[in-house]
Order: C-alpha cells, then structure tokens, then sequence
C-alpha cells in the first residue's frame, strides 16, 4: 500500500537539532561505527558532572549495561540549579487547576520549594540515599518537587498512579519495602473535590507495610480527613520553617533514580528501575530531538505523573531542558470538550503530547470545539501509549495542528525510559500510524527469535540489539525475572537482546509499524494491563473457578476487556450480577481502569495440552470472527463450541 508522506516545513528545519535526513543518517552511522564514541559525544556535554565519567558504556555483564560510571552528578541539578543563573525567573512549572486557578512556578522559585521539600524528607523523616519513597500523588506541582526532592537527596521514588487501588499501593509499598509513602488529600475531578489520602489508610490498614514509618499529606482540596496519629503529617504546616538550602546529595551515573511498576504477561507488576545518569541524559536529548524543544516554547504532555510518560515528558526531561512544562491536574471534559484547546490558545502551547486514544474521545464527543479557539501556536503535535488510527490521525492533523504541525508518533516503554522510535520534526518525512525510524543511537531492529530480520512487510518481534542509556537496570529484587521478561526470548549473534513483547514491521524506506503486542499484556486507553494480573483478581470472587481475559477492538478505548469466566458453582445468580461483584473486586485489586467491559460466562477455556489457555480461540469468539487455526491440538476441542454457543446466548 502506498502511503502519503508530510514532509518537515523548512522554518522547523532549519532550526531542529536534526535537520534533514542527511543529518539523521549520519547521527545513526556514527552510532552504528562507533557506540561509545557516538554518546560519549552527547553525555559529556549536555550533562552537567560533577565529576567526568571515566568510561562511556560498559556491556561485559548484559543484561545488566552499566553507563558513564566514575560520573558522579544530581538528576535535580540537572534540572533546576544550573538553569538558575540564566533563567531563574524564567517559568518552570505553569500548573492550571481543574477549577481554573494557575501558578506560575519559577526555576528560582521550583528550586527553593524542592530545597524545602528535600530538607523536609531528610531531617524530619530521615529519609537517606537509597532509600524508597511511595508517592501517591494528584497532579499538582507538589509531585513533581516530592518527585525532584527524592533525586535530590539520593532517595528512590515509586509513584504510584492516583487511579490505582489500596491494594495495587499496598503491594507496591512492600515490594520495595518503603519508608515513607507522600500523597495528598485530594484533588478536583470533573469540577468535585474526590479523596486519594483513604485508599493510603486502608493500604496500612490491611497490614504487612510495617517499613512505612510515616505518611506526608499535601492538602489540595481541604476535604476533611482523619489523620492517625503519629503516622500522619502535613506538608503545608511543616514546609515554610524549612531551610531554602540544601546540599545535593552527590550520586554515582549508575545510582538508582526511581522504580516504576508495570503489568507484564505474568506475575504481580515488576518494580522497574531507572538510574541517574542515563536517564536524564536520553529524558533531556529526546525532548531536543523529538520535540524540538526551544527557550521561548511552552510544552504540555497531558500524561499523569504516575505513568513513565509523565516522570520523562512531564518533568524529569522538560526541566532538565530548562524547558516551561505545563501541568493540568483534571480531566479533558470539564466543563467541556473544549478544555484542552482552550488552554492551548490561554497559554500559546508550541508542543502538545497527548495519547490516541484522548484524541479518539474528543474527537468524538467536540468535533467542532477546537475551531473556537486560536490553536496557531502549536508547532510540534505528538502521540504516545498506542497506533494512532488514520481517522483520529486526520482530525488531529488537520482540526488542531492546523494541517502543518508535524505529528511525532512515539514508540517506547517504561522499560526504555524515553523515546525510542520516533520522527524527528525537522527531519523524518512522517506517515500516519507510523512510529517511522529509530532515534539515532537506538539499535532497535525487527528479528526473529535468532536474529534474522524480518522481511520487509512481514511481522517479526520488536528488539533493541543494544542497551541504550535510558535503558531499564533490573527487576527491583528479582534479577532472575528481568533476564528472563527482557532477554530470555530473542538472541542475535548468538547473544539475548532486549525483546520488548511488541510485534512490528518494516517497509522499503526501513519504517517501522508496531503491529501491538504478541503476549497477554493488554492496551486500553493507553494503559498497560497484564492479563494474569485481572485473572488472579477475577479469582478471587468466590464463586469464580477460573477465567481468561482478553482484548477485544474498542472505537474510544483503543482495546476493552472481556472476560471468559467459569463458575465454581450450578445455583448461581444472574450474570448480571456477578459481573458487576467481579468489576467491584478488579476495582479494589488493581484499579478501576482495570475493570471488564465484557463478561461470557462459559463452562470451560479453550487449553492446549501442556495447560496454555489459547487467547488468541478467545480473541476470535469474542469478535464473531470464524476460527480457521487447527484446534486439534486443543485438551477438549469440543470447549470451543461450547464457548461459541455460550458467547451468542449472552450477547
Ligand atoms: C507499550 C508500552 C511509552 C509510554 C506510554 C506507555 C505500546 C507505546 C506506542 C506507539 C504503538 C505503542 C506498546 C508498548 N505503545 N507507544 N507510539 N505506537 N504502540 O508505556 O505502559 O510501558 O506501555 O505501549 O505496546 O510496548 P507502557
């Protein structure tokens, strides 16, 4: 198939990092001739060292790549104290409550407030270099200093995302063991005040959290809450009697920065852990060459601190950029479908990031908002979390970006810290639904399991052939688990490579398409869902024997869940009601972005004989599509029919 190209305008490229092809092909080269030499180029400069490295990459143990090691920097300095001298005054964080009321937060300003904060978190907590702090916290700019104030004094962060449950903080808090957990009373919601601080108490309350010593509260909405004593504390009063100075804490390049958990194919979500050096390194070098980011430029990703994309792309990479990062704390319809381009036009955005599955929603719901508003200050559009169909594609190119703005499609993953495959605005002629090329320095190539690449037009796994800095150091606690999850699948030149669970393919021009997952993980709404992860919680209803959940096409969502469930019981009572009981158990397990939309009650799972439950029979039943594939192999081949009928009756 033919597809039409956008071709970068010539004012974005004569002033992007990365001006033509020719630039990007000689980036990439250099890289591919020689690695070390390629980021030694970058990281020597656009990091501010306290001391030097004194060795780029070192890969004799891989999986476990170790970057720029005898450097020795602070992620927040990075970030804040060396932009002060020039930009002080210059906006840091420009946060817009849902209600309506914006700060302006400077760099003097964000520096003195995370100063507080880091003085704060070491004397009164005694919050030390290594150790973990759970934040569970809304957007407002208080996470993000919570956030830098962790870097800053040396601790390891471990958000947690406001919509997830007392269960999800609970498991999170004991994985890593944490000292303190930080979050809020609450915050605004579709125009309400809604509460975050009662999910923390019943997280403690359910017991085996005894390495939380402390809960630091920030008030947002005022609610009323109860505090236990001599646990609970607030920010607000314990802040201003803080000192404004404070010593940053010196950290080693390979010092762990933060864990961030994410659902895999199987097992609980695994803490991923990003370190220092790297990181901030490819956070700051993808927003110069993915967003084009310039001093004038007011940036605004749409995502939640509690996701990667909000730790790279809302702070972390825009402040080490020394860049204005917007902050929205609520929701893209209140009180209309017209917020988001509406504060576009209030704040002259130059760069929006959102996720495809956003644009789909207010695609749908405001066809025509976006034409009030003055939307001429956009240059960059960009989208991320999952395919971008050419329907959403269009309406975003053409009703907000004006028809001219280039649309950087992202590939990449908490596990890879940043960007990986992208356009490069001034560069990549870009093509709807196409993450287009590897960002230079990225090896990601698309192999089989040995390593042959695949054929052009043909679907092969997805796979970074070289560990990159932003790259993911472990598995907190289970390094037997990170070899396995990342490096256990495929191998080139006879050695494992990072596999990242996405199937994708190449074109003539070398493009890559993400063709979606080829493991049980889960996409809806731009959030990853591990499929184990909701079973083990289906499970746990009582009258639940066993289940199997899958993805079906959802037109907003991206994907929707359903959930093939067999009851332990004959007298049972209506479907109806059970799987409202079920939802109310994903809710409190895992989060209410987890929930099933779909339920089929059925007598029995389609199995291989080894015990496999083929998702992909479930996929097609679901769907009303007919199964072609030899069910032979199957333990009972005649579940398949049963499971049809079952389907049709309830549907
Ligand atoms: C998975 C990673 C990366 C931050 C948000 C999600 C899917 C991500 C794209 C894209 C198609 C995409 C992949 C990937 N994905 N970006 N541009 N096109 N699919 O991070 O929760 O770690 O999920 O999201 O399947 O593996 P995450």
């Amino acid at each position: 198939m033919e597809h039409k190209l956008f071709y970068p305008n010539k004012e974005l490229s004569a002033n992007a990092a990365v001006k033509n092809m020719n630039e990007y092909n000689k980036l990439q080269n250099f890289a591919k001739n020689d690695y070390e030499g390629f980021w030694d180029s970058f990281a020597k400069d656009k990091i501010t060292w306290k001391k030097p490295y004194t060795k780029g990459l070192d890969d004799s143990n891989m999986p476990f790549a170790k970057w720029f090691e005898g450097g020795e920097l602070n992620v927040s300095e990075q970030c804040i104290d060396r932009h002060l001298e020039k930009n002080g005054e210059k906006t840091a964080i420009l946060f817009e409550g849902e209600l309506g009321d914006i700060q302006k937060i400077t760099y003097n300003e964000l520096s003195r407030r995370v100063n507080k904060t880091a003085n704060l978190l070491k004397n009164r907590y005694g919050i030390t270099k290594g150790d973990r702090v759970v934040i569970y916290m809304p957007m407002i700019p208080e996470a993000a200093y919570m956030m830098l104030a962790c870097a800053r004094i040396g601790a390891i962060h471990s958000i947690v995302f406001g919509g997830f449950s007392s269960d999800a903080i609970r498991d999170r808090i004991m994985n890593a063991k944490a000292k303190l957990v930080i979050t809020a009373d609450g915050a605004y919601r579709k125009g309400k005040p809604y509460m975050l601080k009662p999910a923390v108490d019943e997280a403690l309350a359910k017991g085996g959290c005894d390495s939380i010593e402390k809960v630091l509260i920030v008030k947002r909405n005022n609610q009323e809450m109860t505090l236990v004593d001599g646990r609970d504390e607030i920010y607000n009063d314990l802040i201003d009697s803080m000192s404004e100075d404070n010593e940053a804490e010196v950290m080693q390049s390979e010092d762990p920065l933060f864990l961030l958990y994410t659902s895999g194919s199987t097992g609980k979500p695994k803490g991923v852990q990003h370190n220092t050096a790297g990181y901030i390194l490819w956070a700051q070098m993808t927003m110069e060459w993915v967003f084009d980011i310039k001093p004038a430029d007011i940036y605004w990703c749409t995502a939640d601190v509690g996701w990667i994309t909000g730790h790279t792309y809302i702070v972390y990479g825009p402040l080490a950029a020394g860049a204005t990062t917007v902050m929205y704390e609520g929701i893209p319809l209140f009180p209309d479908a017209g917020r988001w381009w509406k504060m576009i036009q209030d704040h002259k955005i130059t760069q929006f990031y959102t996720a495809p599955t956003a644009i789909r929603m207010l695609h749908k719901i405001g066809d025509d908002e976006p034409k009030k508003y003055d939307l001429s200050s956009l240059r960059i559009l960009g989208t991320v979390g999952e395919p971008i169909n050419p329907e959403a594609w269009d309406w975003y190119h053409n009703k907000i970006g004006g028809g001219t703005c280039p649309i950087v499609d992202t590939w990449w993953q908490t596990e890879t810290g940043g960007h990986m495959i992208s356009p490069l605005p001034g560069a990549t002629p870009i093509q709807a639904g196409c993450a287009t090329l590897p960002i230079p320095g990225i090896m990601a190539e698309v192999i089989d399991e040995d390593g042959t690449p695949t054929p052009v037009g043909e679907k092969g796994l997805l796979c970074i052939t070289r560990p990159w800095p932003s790259m993911i150091r472990g598995v907190w606690g289970d390094p037997e688990r990170f070899k396995k999850s990342y490096f256990g699948d495929c191998k080139k030149d006879g050695k494992p490579v990072y596999f990242s669970g996405d199937g994708a393919m190449v074109d003539e021009k070398g493009y890559i398409t993400i063709t979606g997952r080829t493991d049980d993980v889960m996409n809806v709404s731009g959030h990853r869902i591990g499929s184990a992860e909701v079973e083990a919680s289906i499970g746990n209803a009582d009258f639940v024997a066993e289940s199997a959940v899958i993805s079906q096409p959802h037109d907003v969502k991206g994907e929707s869940l359903t959930a093939f469930v067999i009851l332990n019981l004959h007298d049972h009572g209506a479907y109806e009601d059970m799987a409202k009981e079920i939802n109310k158990i994903i809710r409190t397990e895992v989060g209410a972005f987890s929930m099933c939309d779909r339920f089929i009650f059925v007598p029995g799972l389609p199995k291989t004989r080894s015990g496999k439950i083929m998702r992909r029979i479930l996929r097609l039943i679901a769907t009303d599509e007919e199964i072609t594939q030899d069910i032979s192999t199957l333990e009972d081949p005649s579940v398949v029919k049963a499971i049809i009928e079952a389907t049709k009756e309830q549907s």
